[in-house]
């Protein structure tokens, strides 16, 4: 049977769908779990909602009055991308007119086009007003800006920037089953380009998919950020010991840790359905572990009471150090949100400090840049608990991972148990 090509109205008219449910709160990993998408519709949304912030910019300076539509808006910005990353203009002006009708905003068909063609008529000074405000400058929203602009006076623009770029592929050799130089040179045989970055971290110079990175089915290799990679060395595990990773779901440090030495591990979480993820990849890599799933915040549930020698917390967080990756993360956020995760970290913390033996080590990780997140958890905590020390980390340079070109940004605090 031959297969249905997709027109550009159709794409576009799906691609806006999705920034419309984005723009409306839901996020993108949850939609793509629901409905497989096809890749010219993933690179549209993408790139849309990452250049967001100046594509409301554009729309602002070419309407009167905003479209009330959210649909109407998604389908502008979509269409805006479209043109900014040179689709054929004309192409992009008559399908996205065509996607009206399929989006069932027919009322709407002028002002689409009215648009696009304004956008066309005027660029170079419309994307000069743009680039004046903040958020069309930066394509971050004006809170986030203004955070990090505070924090980090020398790094700021850089750190922006960086989560506007598309992220590396990076690969996590399973060392139970290779060697990171056989590894590389099986990569070089089949004419891949990579380079090492970790560890075991082998960054490939073009993205593909899994399926055809060598060895994946066999349980070689994973998918994981060089910065993400730092965080189960970080716990210097020996054999036995009985390590909990407390927030495991979907399983990448899980794994890792499981790879790194014959332990004792139980891997937690509270989302039951993120935990699939964590046993196929274990399947996968051929690693054991105990899977448990359950509220870090109530042990009386899951916990044998005997105290565990290592803890992994990679608590949930904003996520703002890996908006390349999920650049939905930018516009779904709220100020507020910072200080509402900072409080469940600081319980999760506490709760966990409770489970560790003496001596022990817990290793506290976000993927995140605000200080709000990282620090300040981390300071608090030491001011409550006598009992906690911090040890120096010399894997890092410093606790504060900022993204750059080989890794997303993270957060690490190696906490000790002192009695
Ligand atoms: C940053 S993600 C963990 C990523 C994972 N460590 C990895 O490397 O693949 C945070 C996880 O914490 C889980 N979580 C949130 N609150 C929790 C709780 N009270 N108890 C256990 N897990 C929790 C979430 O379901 C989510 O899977």
């Amino acid at each position: 049977m031959p297969r249905h090509s997709y027109s550009l109205a159709e794409d576009l008219a799906d691609a806006s769908r999705l920034v419309a449910r984005v723009a409306a709160g839901q996020s993108l990993a949850a939609l793509r779990a629901a409905a497989p998408l096809r890749p010219a519709v993933l690179e549209l949304v993408y790139g849309t909602l990452r250049d967001y912030g100046v594509g409301d910019a554009l729309v602002a300076g070419l309407v009167h009055r905003m479209p009330s539509d959210p649909q109407v808006r998604a389908l502008l910005v979509t269409a805006l991308r479209a043109l900014r990353a040179g689709r054929p203009q004309h192409a992009v002006v008559s399908q996205a007119v065509d996607a009206v009708a399929r989006l069932r905003i027919a009322s709407a068909k002028g002002l689409v086009n009215a648009v696009l063609r304004g956008y066309l008529r005027d660029r170079a000074a419309l994307e000069s007003r743009a680039a004046a405000t903040d958020e069309g400058r930066y394509r971050h929203p004006q809170w986030w800006i203004d955070r990090v602009r505070t924090q980090y006076p020398d790094a700021w623009e850089r750190l922006l920037a960086a989560g506007n770029t598309h992220p590396p592929m990076t690969l996590r050799v399973n060392v139970r089953r290779a060697r990171v130089e056989e590894y590389l040179a099986r990569l070089a045989a089949e004419g891949i380009e990579a380079r090492r970055v970790g560890p075991h971290a082998v960054r490939l110079a073009t993205p593909r998919p899994v399926e055809a990175v060598p060895g994946f089915d066999a349980g070689l290799v994973s998918v994981q950020d060089a910065g993400a990679q730092l965080a189960a060395p970080l716990l210097d595990l020996a054999p036995g010991q009985r390590v909990l990773d407390a927030c495991a779901a979907p399983g990448g440090k899980a794994a890792h840790l499981a790879e790194l030495a014959p332990v004792e591990l139980t891997a937690l979480d509270v989302d039951e359905a993120r935990l699939q993820r964590l046993h196929a990849a274990l399947e996968r890599l051929g690693l054991a572990a105990r899977v448990l799933a359950g509220d870090a915040l109530a042990p009386e549930a899951w916990w044998d009471g005997r105290p565990f020698q290592r803890i992994l917390l990679d608590a949930p967080c904003t996520a703002s150090g890996v908006v390349r990756r999920y650049p939905d993360v930018k516009w779904l956020r709220r100020a507020a949100d910072v200080d509402r995760f900072a409080t469940q970290q600081t319980r999760l913390l506490a709760a966990l400090w409770r489970l560790l033996g003496a001596g022990g080590k817990l290793l506290y990780a976000t993927c995140s840049v605000f200080d709000t997140e990282n620090g300040a958890v981390v300071n608090e905590f030491l001011a409550r608990h006598a009992d906690a020390t911090r040890l120096a980390a010399p894997a890092l340079d410093g606790a504060q991972l900022l993204p750059d070109a080989d890794h997303d940004g993270f957060y690490y605090a190696l906490l000790q148990k002192t009695s």
